[in-house]
């Protein structure tokens, strides 16, 4: 058996086949008015997995009750570490908790880069979320820059290292893990089957390591109705975050049902 390892392969084989529901995720970021949401939600119908939409704050507060009427899960795509505060234009976690929201969304790279989203604040973000019971989705990814260097696994390490820094064991059992390959959000072109395999496998290792477990692992990066399903077969895929095509409620239909095939 000689370069063959097989754990390696009871493990994908494992992960490949017996995998558990996947996790269809809508990021809207500055998109959808309240009425533009209250449309797509018509023509999207209830679902019956784990589907789960991250809305402008203003659509989150108004349409929450006719996402829960459906059965989608829901959440912020950012918010505030303290309670309450001078901090204007922030969201915090006693407001975030008064709509129902189940999970939170973390460390997007676009927070990270327009807004100077620092892991110090993520590691607290992270934390306050966790411990008011929630859970939350924390986005990691590196930029094409550190991809073509070879610097990308130190990239994706030390982000997952930083932002879980203060979780205790079980907290870990709260997060979800979002990678989005910076270079592929938006573009139209997601990452290449292997270089997820690759990047996914890869994780999933390092969390083992880190932690002594494997933690949900969702990718994220031009996934759209045509990509879903062999982006959704690749082992340790765990789900999808998906941005431009959960825009359109017949996309993200088609992307639901693809993942309870995959
Ligand atoms: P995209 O965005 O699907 O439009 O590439 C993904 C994201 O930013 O979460």
């Amino acid at each position: 058996m000689d370069g063959i390892n097989l754990d390696q392969i009871i493990h994908e084989v494992v992960t490949k086949y017996l995998k558990k529901p996947m996790i269809v995720a809508g990021n809207w970021k500055m998109n959808m008015t309240v009425r533009e949401g209250w449309e797509f939600l018509e023509k999207l119908g209830s679902v019956d997995t784990n589907v789960l939409i991250f809305p402008p704050y203003t659509t989150l507060a108004l349409l929450a009750p006719e996402m829960r009427k459906r059965g989608i899960l829901y959440g912020p795509q950012n918010f505030h570490y303290e309670d309450s505060g001078a901090y204007t234009g922030e969201i915090s976690i006693p407001m975030i908790r008064e709509l129902g929201c189940s999970c939170l969304l973390a460390g997007h790279s676009e927070r990270r880069s327009y807004y100077n989203e620092t892991d110090e604040a993520l590691s607290r973000k992270v934390a306050k979320g966790i411990r008011s019971g929630f859970r939350v989705m924390l986005c990691i990814g590196e930029s094409l820059e550190e991809r073509r260097n070879g610097q990308w696994q130190k990239k994706l390490t030390e982000q997952i290292a930083l932002d879980l820094r203060e979780l205790e064991r079980k907290e870990l059992d709260s997060v979800l893990i979002a990678y989005e390959p910076i270079w592929a959000i938006g573009t139209g072109v997601s990452a290449s089957l292997e270089e997820i395999q690759e990047t996914h496998g890869f994780l999933k290792m390092a969390m083992r390591e880190m932690f002594g477990c494997e933690l949900p692992l969702l990718y994220g990066g031009s996934v759209n109705e045509k990509n879903a399903q062999e982006i959704g077969g690749c082992p340790y895929v765990d789900g999808f975050l998906i941005g431009g095509a959960s825009l359109k409620p017949e996309k993200f239909r088609k992307i639901i049902e693809i993942s309870k095939s995959v």
